[in-house]
């Protein structure tokens, strides 16, 4: 270390002896005593904010362990003064969030659906909980706006299979339609007709000409005239003697261009030589009652809600029956 100042640096440089401490011309301030080729290093102070910064950091680390769980030991961590936790903090919240629903959800399960229309605060929870519950279950088959595609109804329509009041969607949300596993389920199965050879493949034509025509699709020719006839003899039972359709049965209006399955010819006499059979799964095996009174208030406000029939009015003026006798 106590070599002449003229000796020449090696290559990664030299420490001078302690005494090469000396204050720089140009910026007054002190150098460490490193020197690598004459050049030397300046002992700047780091900013204060900088220094402040830093020590307050430090503060606030030893202040968090302190109070919050931090070090870990072997199957658990320090706990820390405020006993504080992850879990707790998700416990409560969900706690909070259960408190502020279960209101609506009990106000829910106690309303008859009839009753709901006359509770517009309930209603509109109602639809805003199916419109969830719908994005979950329905989505894959209905679409998501709920418009359908071959085999699977638009639900926003006016045109019901089984009936779009809230009480008739509710029953075909819970027993299913043509579900194996419910023995309430919506049923009815129109028959193939070609294939189990109720009509010949020229009948089947006729057909298709005849229903094609109540929608103005086709011409009311010969073929339809024709099909007219096997209409009424074979189909008129299910889908009315005008073809407006059957709710009893689920069969479609075949006279307003709302096809579930198509209304080109080939679809057409596709549907009525091997009738579609489609399955819609009951939901009350899977879903809680109160979700599906949500789910139906939710499909009943897409667009084609019904009313319910207005009552009889014997059931208006029948007299209160079982009502206690005043008190003398
Ligand atoms: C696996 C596919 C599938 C799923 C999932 C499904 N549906 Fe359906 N849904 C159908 C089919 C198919 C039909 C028509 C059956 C028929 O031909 O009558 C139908 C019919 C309906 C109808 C009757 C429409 C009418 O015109 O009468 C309603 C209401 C309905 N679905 C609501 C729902 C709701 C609400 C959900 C979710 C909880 C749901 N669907 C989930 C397949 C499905
Ligand atoms: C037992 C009742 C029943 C009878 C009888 C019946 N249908 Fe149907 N039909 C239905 C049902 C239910 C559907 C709904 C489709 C399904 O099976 O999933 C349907 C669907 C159809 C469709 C498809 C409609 C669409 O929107 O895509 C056509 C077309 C049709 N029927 C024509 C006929 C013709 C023509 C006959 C007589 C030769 C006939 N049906 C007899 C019940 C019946």
């Amino acid at each position: 270390m106590a070599e002449s100042d003229n000796t020449p640096s090696g290559a990664g440089g030299k420490t001078p002896p302690s005494g090469g401490r000396r204050i720089d011309q140009s910026t007054g301030t002190e150098t460490v005593g490193h020197e690598w080729d004459g050049i030397e290093e300046l002992n700047t102070p780091l900013p204060r904010w900088w220094v402040l910064t830093f020590y307050a950091c430090i503060l606030f680390a030893i202040g968090y362990v302190i109070c919050y769980p931090a070090i870990p030991l072997g199957d658990h961590g320090t706990r820390g003064l405020l006993g504080w936790t992850s879990r707790g903090q998700l416990a409560r919240e969900t706690a909070a969030a259960n408190g502020a629903r279960s209101g609506t959800l009990a106000a829910l399960a106690a309303t008859p659906i009839e009753d709901l229309p006359k509770n517009p605060d309930l209603m509109r929870a109602a639809i805003a909980g199916g419109k969830a519950a719908f994005k979950v279950n329905c989505v894959q088959c209905h679409g998501s706006g709920a418009a359908g595609s071959i085999g699977y109804p638009n639900l926003n329509d006016d045109d019901w299979l089984w009936g779009g009041n809230l009480t008739e969607i509710q029953t075909t949300i819970t027993h299913g339609i043509r579900y194996p596993g419910d023995a309430e389920t919506r049923m009815s199965l129109m028959p193939n007709f070609g294939a189990d050879k109720i009509l010949t493949a020229d009948q089947v034509q006729d057909a298709a000409s005849f229903v094609r025509s109540l929608s103005g699709l086709e011409p009311k020719g010969a073929a339809a005239q024709r099909g007219a006839a096997i209409f009424a003899a074979n189909c008129a039972v299910c889908h009315g003697p005008e073809g407006k359709g059957g709710r009893m049965v689920g069969a479609p209006n075949l006279t307003d261009k709302i096809w579930l399955y198509g209304g080109s010819r080939d679809q057409v006499a596709g549907s009525i030589s091997n009738a579609h059979h489609g399955v819609m799964p009951a939901w009350g095996q899977r879903l809680d009652p109160v979700t599906i009174k949500m789910l139906a208030a939710y499909v009943h406000s897409l667009g084609g809600g019904e009313d319910f029939a207005p009552a009889a009015p014997a059931e208006a003026t029948a007299p209160a029956t079982g009502a206690p006798a005043a008190k003398p």
